[in-house]
């Protein structure tokens, strides 16, 4: 079987996520199309990339990703570090011909996205290809919710309705790590979560044309977090703790108008206690509606409206299996259910799929640039307090 050799950049959470995914990706489809071999893992902190080597069976380990760029044997650069870093080590990775998946959001700042959809595309012609991390749109359900709109059967999209709510940073005591400082973050909750909801809302329903919105930081200065992975609120740090102002948001909600004539919301919030992932999607159409919730991600719930009788009218409840789109990596029977490791692992199966058809994915570094520029009119609105056209 074909072998692909892996350099990751970056060995934290989503280091550790691509990595499971690509283990799994040719254990779980039976038609992957190569096998990795994990060759260099890299990140600034010394004992994180020794410890992340030594776990996943790296070859190598190391603190400067030049060394990953210029090795001749790596074919594939995942890059999973914090969202400033971004632009230059893609554009490397890709200019020394290496496939690239990076991380959401694409990056910090319009003119780094930018560039990146542009190097993506100067090698696209060459044969590589380029994929941004925006996994929540290959939930089966979430492709059974298109195909079944593609279908015709809930009419006319008219309202999309998506959210995203997390209840992580709800406590003052949660950490300033890099996901706090614009910085090296470019954005708080509308880079980090609002995108996800964005990416899938368009998914389904068309490309946002204008916004009109609010972002509201409400927890001003938070005590720091020095280096390392972000503790994603799981550690408290006391009152003695040195402090730092928070200049990114907590929340943003947005109105939107969508090229296909529908109209819709969406709201982030990294504030809301008592909710998780709670990523949620409901798309209502002339004949009938459909509901999605990441916290049940095997269940796509779909109203017939218009061919159900009077009286027996209501949502009916799908879970998704091998009956569904990617069914291969679900088990045997509905209702055994996926999580977000196998999530990963259908990513790395299209990313990889797409590497040897010498194809560039839905979620390419273009897509990514047009989800920064829907971002860039989002501030721009709260702004102006005026509706604002994506440009
Ligand atoms: N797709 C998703 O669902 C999802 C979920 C979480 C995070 N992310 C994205 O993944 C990226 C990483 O987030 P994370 O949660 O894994 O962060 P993290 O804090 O857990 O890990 C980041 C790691 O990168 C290392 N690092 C920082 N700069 C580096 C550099 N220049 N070279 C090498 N290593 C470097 C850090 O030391 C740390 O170990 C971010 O862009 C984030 O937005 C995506």
């Amino acid at each position: 079987m074909k072998k692909m050799k892996i350099g990751v950049v970056g060995a934290g959470f989503m280091g550790k996520a691509h990595c499971v995914a690509l283990s799994n990706m040719p254990k779980l489809f039976t038609d992957a199309p190569y096998v990795p071999v994990f060759k260099t893992v890299c990140d600034v902190v010394p004992e994180i990339a020794e410890d992340f080597k030594e776990r996943f069976s790296f070859e190598k380990a190391c603190t400067d990703y030049m060394e990953v760029i210029n090795d001749p044997e790596i074919d594939i650069v995942c890059v999973c570090t914090p969202n400033d870093s971004h632009a230059e080590i893609s554009i490397a990775a890709l200019k020394a011909g290496k496939h690239v998946i990076c991380e959401k959001p694409i990056a910090t700042k319009t003119e780094d996205a930018k560039a990146m959809a542009k190097a993506a595309e100067e090698a696209a012609k060459k044969g590589i290809v380029s994929m941004c991390g925006y996994q929540y749109r290959r939930v089966p359900a979430i492709d059974e919710a298109k195909k079944i709109i593609e279908s015709g059967r809930l009419g006319e999209i008219t309202n999309v309705r998506a959210q995203y709510l997390q209840s992580w940073s709800a406590d003052p005591r949660s950490p300033l790590s890099w996901r706090f400082v614009k910085e090296t973050a470019g954005a708080g909750t509308l880079g980090d979560i609002f995108t996800h909801a964005l990416d899938i809302a368009q998914y389904l329903a068309g490309n946002v044309t204008d916004v009109v919105s609010m972002v509201k930081t409400y927890i001003k200065e938070r005590p720091v977090q020095e280096g390392g992975v972000d503790l994603l609120g799981t550690v408290k740090l006391g009152d003695d703790a040195k402090k730092q102002v928070v200049d990114v948001d907590d929340e943003v909600s947005v109105l939107c108008k969508y090229d296909s004539g529908a109209i819709g919301s969406i709201e982030a919030t990294r504030m809301a206690w008592g909710r998780n992932n709670y990523l949620t999607v409901e798309v209502h159409g002339t004949k009938g509606s459909l509901t999605w919730n990441y916290e049940r991600l095997n269940e796509l719930e779909v109203c017939y409206g218009m061919e159900d009788n009077d009286g027996e009218r209501g949502f009916r409840k799908i879970y998704t299996g091998p009956a569904n789109p990617h069914g291969d990596v679900t088990w045997n029977i509905p209702g055994m259910n996926i999580g977000y490791g196998e999530l990963k692992a259908i990513e790395a199966y299209e990313f990889a799929k797409a590497v040897v058809g010498g194809y560039q994915p839905s979620t390419s570094f273009t897509a990514g640039y047009q989800l920064d520029r829907v971002c860039d009119a989002i501030l721009e609105s709260d702004e102006k307090k005026a509706w604002v056209k994506v440009k």
